[in-house]
């Protein structure tokens, strides 16, 4: 978690690093700081919002144009201002921020304390500032190097800029499983967690690899190295990503226009790859590996939160129509349960970010295995593509909303792609039924516009139900993992608790919940099991239990059972997740709105996970 921005140029870096800090803030929000760099270091830093910082700092930030900025999402040490970053060493000469945890912060500690280091705060990040400082003070290195030799007495993740005001003209910068990006502007440099507060100044980027280190100089070199100090010759991508795509174009938050921008991320995510008149998919980053991908005797999906259910969708998808074997498994289960994996297995990551902890160490273990590693990934150049085999963008565009809404649909439209692929491949598929599919597939973009022709109804069911604190989320076959999906995106944006089922596990248990104060919202979309759903709701009124059903256009009998009902336009089973999801995006939106929460920043959390 975390976002870090810096930079290195002519013009003054505060008003940068402020900007910066706003674009990063999704990826924390506990406090925030920056460090400006002249013969002295200001360090300015507050719990709580960028907003807070910029209200403090506004008349105090120096000029100069040498600077770094800070958002957190707190591991070590409560959300307050002692613990926020930068931090300064003890003779306040070193200033660093840092994304990740380092892992023997205690013993490094311990050793510093004995030589009569003072901590201020409970962060593992101040530990490392010291470490540098020690170091430096022991050999009298100059910080590259004092920070190179600090780096490898460490253990745990790190991005980290530094700055040391006896070299008030150079930024040093590593990494080591937490993302820094690098942005070559004209006469400047930018150093970031992601592209985001780069691209409105320059689109030439420089992703840092594993233990790479960087110094970026006012002199304009630019120097990438090992941390076994050997030079690197960077390379320099060109970034395919609009200003206003970080932009909220009209709406009151992100993730409504995240959810209303669905029929053209899913477009953007089939160009090219199915075409429904000549009745084909293919899928590029399976070319290279396809007799290999098509004869794996398994495959294993890992992901974490909303895309672990994307996953659990592909699990139906790939059984169901190209009939091999699927596992679909919680990234920071599977990275430490000794999984047996072997090299016909195929282990594809589903990821957002591209730098979920979790999934990236799970893959570390795939790879250490054998296993062919393929990503679904959203972030262009994020470390979980650039660590895969093979893979494949979803390009569904940043996603700022801390709820996943596009990158979920995304990432099933992807597997149904990948699926109905295989399917064909492996023959395990007839013509009609695969080119049916196809077609199918490119309307659903049209489908999910008729879907927010219920957004005044929904908006109004959530109104109803807004003060209510727990609901349950019923779904069979392809949608029950969209009744997992609904309930985790109510619980992360509105606090208000709820659970998905299976609908026919409710009988198991949590149906002695369902009273008149409970909500149950039921997918009542699948035709193969519609008579069971139809009973299900029947137990759940005989109960007093409240039904909001999302049923087929034109449906008549669910109608006269449920409270409430959302019509959504009928599609192929399998694609159904794709449109069912849409209504409880908006629902958990409205509710959150309706309770005054922060939606795009929800409490505790951060867009992307990048610790355990
Ligand atoms: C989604 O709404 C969540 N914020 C979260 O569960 C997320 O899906 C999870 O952290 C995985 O992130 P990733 O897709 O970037 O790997
Ligand atoms: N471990 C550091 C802290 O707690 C950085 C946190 C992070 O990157 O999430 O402040």
């Amino acid at each position: 978690m975390c976002g870090i921005i810096a930079y290195l140029g002519e013009q003054p870096a505060y008003p940068r690093l402020i900007k910066g800090l706003k674009r990063l803030e999704y990826r924390g929000y506990d406090s925030a700081g920056v460090a400006l760099v002249d013969q002295d270091i200001q360090v300015f830093k507050r719990k709580g919002k960028v907003s807070n910082l910029e209200a403090f700092t506004e008349t105090l930030a120096s000029q100069t144009g040498v600077g770094f900025g800070h958002t957190r999402w707190a591991t070590h040490g409560e959300p307050n201002d002692v613990n926020a970053h930068p931090h300064l060493s003890n003779n306040a000469r070193i200033a660093l921020v840092h994304n990740g945890i380092i892992e023997n912060y205690a013993s490094l500690k311990a050793t510093l304390e004995k030589e009569g280091f003072v901590f201020h705060s409970e962060t593992d990040t101040e530990v490392l500032v010291n470490l540098i400082q020690a170091i430096q003070d022991a050999n009298d290195l100059p910080l590259e190097e004092a920070v190179r030799l600090a780096l490898r007495r460490v253990v745990g993740a790190y991005a980290i800029v530094v700055a040391d005001k006896r070299e008030p003209h150079v930024l040093v910068a590593a990494r080591k499983a937490s993302p820094l990006v690098i942005g070559i502007g004209d006469k400047e440099y930018f150093l970031a967690s992601d592209a985001t507060p780069i691209v409105e100044y320059t689109n030439r980027v420089i992703y840092l690899n594993d233990e790479e280190l960087a110094v970026v100089r006012k002199n304009g070199d630019l120097e990438v190295k090992t941390l076994a100090n050997v030079p690197l010759t960077p390379y320099v991508q060109e970034l395919d990503m609009k200003i206003e795509m970080l932009e909220k174009g009209g709406y009151d938050y992100f993730m409504l226009k995240e959810i209303y921008e669905q029929p053209n991320t899913l477009r953007e995510c089939m160009r090219g790859r199915l075409n429904a008149e000549e009745g084909w998919v293919r899928l590029g980053g399976m070319e290279d590996f396809a007799s290999r991908i098509a004869h794996a005797k398994r495959f294993i999906m890992v992901a974490c939160g909303t895309s672990w259910h994307s996953g659990l969708i592909g699990e139906y998808l790939f059984e169901d129509l190209a009939r091999i074997p699927v596992e679909v498994e919680y990234a920071s289960e599977f990275r430490y349960r000794n999984p047996v994996l072997t090299e016909e297995d195929v282990v594809i990551a589903i990821s957002q970010s591209g730098e979920t902890a979790d999934t990236l160490a799970a893959l570390e273990i795939a790879k250490e295995k054998g296993a062919l590693i393929y990503g679904i990934v959203n972030v262009v150049g994020s470390s979980i593509a650039r660590l895969t085999d093979a893979g494949s963008y979803i390009h569904a565009g940043p996603e700022i909303g801390v709820a996943s809404t596009k990158a979920f649909t995304g990432q099933v439209t992807l597997l149904s792609l990948m699926a109905l692929h295989l399917a064909h491949q492996r023959g395990t598929i007839s013509e009609p039924r695969y080119r049916q599919l196809i077609s199918e597939l490119a309307v659903i973009p049209d489908k999910i516009k008729k879907v927010f022709e219920q957004d005044a109804k929904i908006r109004y069911i959530a109104g109803e139900i807004k003060d209510r604190s727990n609901a349950l989320y019923l779904g069979r076959g392809y949608n029950f993992p969209v009744a997992l999906e609904g309930a985790l995106k109510l619980k992360e944006i509105s606090y208000v608790h709820a659970e998905g089922y299976p609908a026919a596990e409710m009988k198991h248990g949590p149906i002695a919940l369902i009273d008149e104060n409970m909500p149950v919202i039921v997918i009542a979309t699948n035709r193969s099991a519609y008579d069971k759903i139809v009973s299900n709701i029947q137990e759940v009124k005989a109960r007093k239990g409240m039904v909001i059903a999302i049923v087929p256009e034109g449906d008549s009998v669910i109608q006269t059972l449920a409270d409430y009902t959302i019509e959504i336009p009928e599609t192929e089973e399998p694609l159904s997740p794709l449109i069912s999801v849409i209504p409880l995006q908006l629902l958990s939106y409205y509710i959150a709105v309706f309770r005054g929460c922060n939606v795009d920043q929800p409490r505790n959390l951060a867009k992307s996970v990048t610790v355990e």
